[in-house]
């Protein structure tokens, strides 16, 4: 069985996280590689709804090892949280179920008060961050000060970097912020609490894939947010601060890319963005309203209400190319039934240039008018549809002209929320 790597193409809430259960059942291990808990797959299984914010879908499966990989930041009160709740369902949650790279990057208080404190002091600019300490854990990364999984086992490591970044981080929440510092002490029990407990799930998870590989088991590789949000690739500085793209399956998990063998994009079937940013389809009329109602289209991590508009394959060019795509998964087609017309965006016009790609400059973006392809709608309600010919013939014009222009096949169609609303049409890697 193939490794697989599924992303978002779009700005996340593609719907990733049904695709990835469904792919979970063909292969033992399901990893993450970058983000944290400023994610959240809602998955419906047997009427149950689960959301999920660290820990891959694939622990529902009794079979599969799920593994949260390097690349991510991982707020540990969250995860042991996620933890609890798995438990009461009746989900065990142990260490041959679950591992924890000692080398991801934990979540610290003061990560979430700089990220809320410097939102609110952005005013009307802020970027809408979930406001989970995302960005500020990943530049402690970067600036080489942060605290990794395996320092919550080493208790006078912790305490000095716990210690010495409060001294920065104090004197800018209060000098420059105007908020309320924080006190080590209280940090530091909490996070070596936690750290006993969390003790027996931090590994190498870079061995464990490597051992996984030499045994002949598959892997899926599971990413978060779109490929839009990317902190380089993305509509920067309205971005995550991660890598969503496929190529970080690679350096978020410890792995070589030789060992990826496809890599599925998750197309929503119109677009949606939560936060800030440039959105060159969102419709702001009924239309917009209507999509957004029947997709249900609020945050799962933030509640928010997504901003809705048609389906850009400008945007979804640029991710078949920055992920190097086999193929798609489509989603959410469903929700399209009942309008009378759609409209693909198939390029943008700047000044009475056609463009392709989407300009960097978010100047550039702004003047950006998308050329759209007019089609019918259809009225029938497809969430029974289980193959390609149960669908009406303008919805398989609809996923023609997607594959048509983006020159991908889609593998799966998903028309409903549940395990089963899918059209299989080839099992990606298969
Ligand atoms: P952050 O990742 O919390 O720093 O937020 C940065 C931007 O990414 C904001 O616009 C968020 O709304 C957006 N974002 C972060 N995670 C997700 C996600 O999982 N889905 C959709 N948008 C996200």
């Amino acid at each position: 069985m193939a490794n697989i790597v599924v992303v978002g193409t779009q700005w996340g809430d593609e719907g990733k996280g049904k695709v990835v259960d469904l792919l979970t059942a063909g292969v033992e291990f399901v990893v993450r590689f970058q983000g944290g808990n400023n994610a959240g797959h809602t998955l419906e299984v047997d009427d149950r709804q689960f959301i999920f914010h660290i820990i891959p879908s694939g622990i529902l499966y009794e079979d599969k090892k799920c593994l949260i990989g390097n690349g991510l930041v991982v707020d540990p009160g969250v995860l042991l949280e996620e933890m609890e709740g798995l438990e009461k369902s009746g989900i065990t949650v142990g260490p041959d179920r679950l591992s924890l790279s000692e080398k991801a990057h934990m979540i610290m208080p003061y990560h979430k008060a700089l990220d809320l404190a410097r939102e609110a002091a952005k005013g009307k600019d802020k970027i809408g961050t979930t406001g989970r300490g995302i960005g500020p854990c990943y530049e402690d990364k970067v600036t080489r000060t942060g605290v990794r999984a395996i320092d919550l086992t080493e208790p006078d490591v912790l305490e000095a970097k716990i210690r010495t970044n409060l001294k920065e981080k104090n004197f800018l929440l209060e000098k420059f912020l105007g908020v309320s510092p924080l006190e080590a002490q209280p940090i530091l029990d909490h996070y070596l609490a936690m750290g006993q407990t969390l003790a027996p799930f931090i590994t190498d998870v870079s061995v464990e894939l490597d051992q996984a590989v030499k045994a002949g088991k598959a892997i899926l590789f599971e990413g978060a947010q779109g490929t839009h949000l990317d902190i380089d690739h993305g509509t920067y500085p309205f971005v995550t601060s991660s890598n969503p793209v496929a190529g970080a399956a690679c350096a978020g998990s410890g792995i070589g890319p030789k060992q990826i063998h496809h890599v599925v994009g998750i197309v929503k079937a119109y677009t949606t963005r939560v936060g800030a940013g440039p959105f060159m389809t969102e419709l702001e009329d009924e239309t917009g309203n209507f999509i957004q109602e029947k997709g249900k289209e609020f945050g799962a991590t933030t509640g928010r209400r997504r901003r809705c508009g048609w389906l850009d394959l400008v945007v979804v060019g640029d991710s078949v190319r920055l992920n190097g795509l086999d193929s798609m998964a489509i989603t959410k087609l469903d929700v399209l039934s009942g309008l009378e017309t759609l409209k693909i965006c198939v390029a943008y016009e700047i000044d009475g240039q056609m463009v392709h790609q989407r300009p960097a400059s978010l100047g550039k973006t702004a003047l950006c008018k998308p050329v759209y392809k007019e089609m019918p709608g259809w009225k029938e309600d497809i969430t029974a549809a289980r193959k390609k010919s149960d669908l009406p013939a303008a919805a398989l014009d609809y996923l023609s002209v997607i594959e048509e222009i983006t020159g991908i096949p889609a593998s799966i169609i998903s028309v409903g929320p549940g395990r089963n609303d899918t059209i299989v049409v080839k099992t990606p890697g298969s």
